[in-house]
Parts: structure tokens; C-alpha cells; sequence
């Protein structure tokens, strides 16, 4: 075979998974490389940047082998969002990545939304401040790190170190900018006002760029060490959700994408750019080229992985699903708030942290591990009201992400939100979304819409029930009853 191939790279939390497609958009070649999180504080989160990219070149190497390397025309990356990277004046890393979900800046969430003021926030960044953005992060360093911020010389986010260190371009996309809280969202420039307030300057910051358009080209020696042929270009990439809105083909005005993750997301993609007025969902650039809106659930696929690989010990999460059957969906008597890493949208709670409720002689092993994958669902059900109150009618959603492999959580989502739940023939969603971008950044097709239309298909959908829909909505009200009244409780087990 013949034809221009692509690599699709998903910079995970837990790991990076590579893709190998060609331009009709078949998958040849999948590899995932696993890389440690270190929790040095409860609720803090770190990683290594050089994890990432041992684990991004002996991925590329992997995948290629067995393959004709020489047909890779182009590389495009979605990856985890917000992460603090900062280099020194000689390329050093200079501590490692403060990531998404980690919760130490409260003060200096604080500060941004109370001093500064959150009005003030949103006109400049079209968002609030949240624990994990990476404004807060910087303001955290100068406050508590005053010697290593001093040697800033370059700020980049995860997905743009990988890039750096394949083209020595420092670039930034739209879409991944927009989460650190010093880009003008709506006029796609960074914020001088917020550069000021944060005390960067704009010499530190990325060039930016569109999602899909060429930053660099592989540098020489990278491509000899990792068995690419020359000028194998690289595209800007995207934030892991909107590569993975690409992916699933969340692109047309109105489109919604659910992602469940080691986060939880709902993504809906606009034409035009918008606020929600109470700055609970983020709203942020897309990787095609317009906006969306979307709220985070900081927990996701991680509290199903914790619930059995810690507590239950077990790896055969299938196993413990199987005998939760359409009868007991609605009619759990066991809650569960999923916030195992405080919480964002909409609560943006640090304090927050994981509950079960209702527990009585009679609960089973099931309902708990049910409780966990109905607690995610109606956390995100908390950002579709949002949506819905918004005025956003959304009839239906693409899901993606390694909870949603899942049929009981897919039937769980689609009775709990109550729409259709649609799941896309190519379930890697941001590593997908990441390659279709790179097709694009090297022309094989037009825009990221035309890429999508070509690309995207429904391999299966899953309606909601009725009379299961119906249970699920008391259910919600129950769910809903229980953050409000715990609130307080939260900071005092701190
Ligand atoms: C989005 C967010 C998470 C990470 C996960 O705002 O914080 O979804 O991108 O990788």
C-alpha cells in the first residue's frame, strides 16, 4: 500500500497513546506507553516532562515497526490540558509539571476571582479562575518557588513540550491556550492585562496557532533517532478535549461530545464565540476554528479504576458490571459524589472530596460499583443543566473516552442525561482527533469539517429508555440534595 500516513499522539495522564492512520482514515498501527503521576501532597499532581517524551519517542518507534516509516507525512498531538511546563534559558525543565487536576491554589484562585474579580476575569479571558488552569499555577510558583520562577525563560503546556522537543518550535494552539487563563478567547490573542496580573511576559509565551496549521518540521536528528524520513511536519495540535471533539467529528454548530476519561467531560462545539454569564462552563477556542463550551469533572474513568484496582482489587472492571442489569438502573439506593480530586464544574470546589451515601446492611459490592458510574454520570448531568439553562438544546452526544467502552455506562449515560448516545467507529478520540489535524496541516483536506464529514461514523448508538429515564431523573433529584448539604463539612476533614 501506498499513500501519506499520519501519527496521531493522545499525551494522557496515565500514558500516551500513538496512532498510525492513513488519509482514508484507517487505524494500522496502535501503541500505548504508560508513565508514572506522582502525588507529592493529597490533592496535588505532577509528572515529569521527560517521562513524556521517552515515552512519545519509543512510542513513535514502536508504532512504526513493521511499517513503511518513510509514508509518515505529518504528526498531530492532543493532550492533557493546563499543565504548568517551564523551561529555563538553557532548555531545561525546570521542575516538574504542575498537572490539571492538581488542587494547591486555592490562595491564588482567590485572588484572580475575588481580587481581580471574576467580571474583570471573564471580559479579559472570556473564563474564571480554576485550581487547575495554569495561571494559578504561575502565580503559585512566584508566591512559593520565588527562585525557580525567576528562571522562567519559557512557559509551554504538555502537549507543546512534546512538540518543542520535536521541531524546537515553542507554539501554542488556540484551543490549549485557552485553558491557562492569559488568552483573550474571543480575540485569539494573549491578554497583555493578564500577562501584567500574573507577571509574565509575552517573550515567555508560545507563538500561537490554529490547531491544524504546520508549526515546524521534525528536526533531523530526532527523525534519524526515530526512523522518520525528512520534513515529516507537525501540526500545532490541540487540548486533549477538543482533539478528541475532532475525533468523534464534534465539529458543526451545536455538536456535543462526553468523554469519559481519568476526566469527565461535555463539549459542545459553537461557530461563534459565547459566555455562560456565570462562568460555570469553560469557554474556550476549538481546534476547527471555532469555540466551545464545556464543563470538567475533574474524576471520571479514574473513580471506576480506583473504586475496583484499590479498593475491590480487581482489574476485571466487565466482570464487576455484569450482573447490573436494566432492573436496577434507577433504583440504587447507594450515592456517590465523584469528587476524588475535589471538584470543577460546576461546583469549583478544591475541598470537595469523594462520598458514599446511603450505604445500609443490605448494599451489595454492585451498588456500590454502580454508585460509581452513576455518581460521574449525574456530576456531568450537572454541566447538561447548565447547558440546558443556557438555552442549548442538545438531543444527543457522541461518547469516547476508556469509560465509555462500557455498554452499562454508555446505558447509564444515555438514561441519566436522557438523550441519544452515539459511539463513533474510532473510539480514540484525541489521538484520532490529533491525526485528523495533521491530515488537514498538511492539506489532504481542506478544514477540520470536511476532514470530520469524510472521516467520522457512527458505529452504534444507545437510546434512552423511558421508563428507565424517569427513575434516573428522581435519582438526580436525590443526587442533587447531597453536595449542597456536605459543602461545609468538606474544608473541616481537610
Ligand atoms: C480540561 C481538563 C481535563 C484534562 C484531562 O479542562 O482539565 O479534561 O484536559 O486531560
Amino acid at each position: 500500500m501506498n499513500g501519506n500516513c499520519y501519527i496521531g499522539v493522545d499525551l494522557g495522564t496515565s500514558a500516551v497513546k500513538l496512532l498510525l492512520v492513513d488519509e482514508k482514515g484507517a487505524i494500522l498501527n496502535t501503541v500505548t506507553k504508560e508513565y508514572p503521576l506522582i502525588f507529592p501532597q493529597p490533592g496535588w499532581s505532577e509528572q515529569e516532562p521527560a517521562e513524556w517524551w521517552r515515552a512519545c519517542t519509543e512510542g513513535i518507534r514502536a508504532l512504526l515497526d513493521g511499517f513503511d516509516a518513510s509514508r509518515v507525512a505529518a504528526i498531530g498531538c492532543g493532550g492533557q490540558m493546563h499543565g504548568l511546563v517551564v523551561l529555563d534559558g538553557a532548555d531545561e525543565v525546570i521542575r516538574p509539571a504542575i498537572l490539571w487536576n492538581d488542587g494547591r491554589t486555592g490562595a491564588e484562585v482567590d485572588f484572580l476571582n475575588n481580587e481581580i474579580g471574576k467580571a474583570r476575569l471573564s471580559e479579559l479571558t472570556a473564563n474564571i479562575a480554576f485550581a487547575g488552569f495554569t495561571a494559578p499555577k504561575l502565580l503559585w510558583m512566584k508566591k512559593n518557588e520565588p527562585e525557580l520562577f525567576a528562571r522562567i525563560a519559557r512557559i509551554m503546556l504538555p502537549k507543546d513540550y512534546v512538540n518543542y522537543r520535536l521541531t524546537g518550535v515553542h507554539a501554542c494552539d488556540y484551543s490549549d491556550a485557552s485553558g491557562i487563563l492569559l488568552l483573550d478567547v474571543k480575540n485569539r490573542c494573549w491578554s497583555k492585562e493578564m500577562l501584567d496580573i500574573c507577571d509574565v511576559r509575552e517573550d515567555q509565551l508560545p507563538r500561537l496557532f490554529e490547531s491544524y496549521e504546520v508549526i515546524g518540521e521534525v528536526k533531523p536528528d530526532i527523525a534519524a533517532e526515530l526512523g522518520l524520513p525528512a520534513h515529516v511536519k507537525v501540526v500545532a495540535g490541540a487540548g486533549d478535549n477538543a482533539a478528541a471533539a475532532v475525533g468523534t467529528g464534534t465539529v458543526a454548530d451545536g455538536a456535543c461530545n462526553i468523554s469519559l476519561g481519568t476526566s469527565g467531560t461535555i463539549f459542545i462545539a459553537s461557530d461563534k464565540f459565547g459566555v455562560d454569564p456565570h462562568n460555570a462552563l469553560h469557554a474556550f477556542a476549538h481546534a476547527s476554528g471555532g469555540w466551545h463550551l464545556m464543563g470538567v469533572v475533574l474524576s471520571a474513568a479514574s473513580c471506576n479504576k480506583w473504586f475496583c484496582d484499590e479498593i475491590l482489587r480487581t482489574r476485571d472492571y466487565a466482570g464487576e458490571q455484569a450482573p447490573i442489569g436494566d432492573d436496577r438502573l434507577g433504583r440504587n439506593s447507594v450515592f456517590f459524589l465523584p469528587y476524588l480530586m475535589g471538584e470543577r464544574s460546576p461546583i469549583n470546589d478544591i475541598d470537595a472530596r469523594g462520598t458514599f451515601i446511603g450505604l445500609s446492611m443490605d448494599t451489595s459490592r454492585q451498588d456500590m460499583v454502580q454508585a460509581v458510574l452513576e455518581g460521574v454520570a449525574f456530576a456531568i448531568r450537572d454541566s447538561f443543566e447548565v447547558a440546558k439553562a443556557l438555552g442549548l438544546d442538545i438531543r444527543a452526544s457522541k461518547l469516547c473516552g476508556g469509560g465509555g467502552k462500557s455498554p452499562l455506562w454508555r446505558k447509564i449515560m444515555a438514561n441519566v442525561l436522557n438523550i441519544r448516545i452515539d459511539i463513533p467507529s474510532a473510539e480514540e478520540g484525541p489521538g484520532y482527533g490529533g491525526a485528523m489535524l495533521a491530515m488537514v496541516g498538511r492539506g489532504a483536506y481542506p478544514s477540520v469539517k470536511a476532514c470530520a464529514d469524510a472521516l467520522v461514523t457512527t458505529a452504534s448508538s444507545v437510546e434512552p429508555d423511558p421508563e428507565i429515564a424517569a427513575r434516573y431523573e428522581a435519582q438526580y433529584r436525590k443526587f442533587s440534595k447531597i453536595y449542597p448539604a456536605l459543602k461545609a463539612v468538606f474544608p473541616a476533614l481537610r
